[in-house]
């Protein structure tokens, strides 16, 4: 396998609201759908539908919840030898909630990924030989990610990290085994301890992350665009003007669609260009497996982005 996703995997509850409660209040809405979700696989799913061959190491509970998502990934064309059913614990939930103008809350109940440990690494170091590029996130134990990248390190793979969601402070060892981070404007907040909301704190943001050890720092600002940034040199991407219907997996998608590139051999400043194109077609649609753009889609939008050019 060309790419190893090691994440979570959820059964998304998504309620459509006018408008996101506050605390305390209750918000009616009208439609609600429970669709695949979780971080790890979503990024794997949007791997696969843009043809690179992908494996995703994770944990479902031994309930219909997690047979489903499992046929639902397989149907994908997602390699799920690497995920283990726990008949002690229940599937991934994650409660979302999203208004009219896309945006969402996000509560989960981790369930098996909570549980992510030593059987799943077993599976995870039997992939690592045909691995190059591995991608990790942080809704399983913080102590299975840092082994994970420790492997995946020790096997010359590129090691991709999103540091989501942010739950801990990261241990120095991690961001010195991290080749490539892509916070979001929120998590590079969490991450550096100041607000990160624009191209100026973007970038001083980047150099705290170089100077903790990650070699390449990409910070996704939403509509605003997204940072890449080395130790010697940096540049903005413009995002992509679209009809925001859900942004629910947006980051997933740019996670997917950057990993994929970089299994093509393509160069960062592609991969980020590849990361921002899946997160544009992310958004314009409902749910999280659901809102990934086919390969024709994806490949209509990038090429015609390097037409603007
Ligand atoms: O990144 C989006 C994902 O976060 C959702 O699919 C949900 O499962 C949560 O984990």
């Amino acid at each position: 396998m060309t790419v190893v996703v090691f994440g979570s995997i959820n059964l998304d509850l998504v309620i459509e609201v006018p408008r996101l409660p506050v605390k305390g209040e209750t918000v009616i809405g009208d439609r609600f759908f429970a669709v695949a979700g979780g971080k790890g696989a979503n990024q794997a799913v949007a791997i696969a539908k843009l043809g690179i061959p992908v494996s995703l190491v994770g944990q479902v509970g031994e309930d219909s919840f997690g047979q489903t998502l499992i046929s639902g990934l397989q149907a994908e064309g997602v390699d799920t030898s690497g995920i283990t059913i726990n008949p002690h614990t229940y599937s991934g939930i994650a409660s979302i909630v999203v208004d009219s103008t896309g945006a969402n809350t996000i509560a989960c109940a981790g369930g098996a990924n909570n549980l992510v440990r030593e059987k799943e690494l077993e599976q995870f170091k039997l992939l690592l030989p045909q691995a190059k590029i591995v991608l990790l996130e942080l809704a399983i134990p913080l102590a299975t990610v840092l082994i994970a990248a420790r492997e995946a390190k020790a096997n010359d793979c590129c090691l991709i990290l999103d540091p989501a969601p942010i739950r801990y402070e990261l241990p120095e060892e991690l961001y010195s085994l991290i080749d490539i981070i892509t916070p979001n404007e929120v998590e590079a907040s969490q991450l550096v301890g100041f607000t990160v909301d624009g191209v100026t704190t973007a970038k001083q943001a980047a150099s705290f992350l170089h100077q903790m050890g990650v070699k390449n720092v990409i910070i996704t600002l939403g509509s605003q665009g997204c940072l890449y940034s080395n130790e010697s040199e940096s540049f903005w991407i413009k995002s992509i003007p679209v009809s925001v219907v859900d942004t629910v997996a947006a980051g997933d998608a740019f996670n997917g669609a950057l990993a994929a590139a970089l299994a093509l051999g393509k160069s960062l400043k592609d991969a980020v260009q590849w990361g921002t194109v899946g997160g544009a077609l992310a958004v314009t649609r409902n749910g999280a497996q659901s809102s990934l753009p086919s390969k024709d889609t994806f490949g209509q939008l990038l090429n015609q982005q390097i037409l603007l050019e």
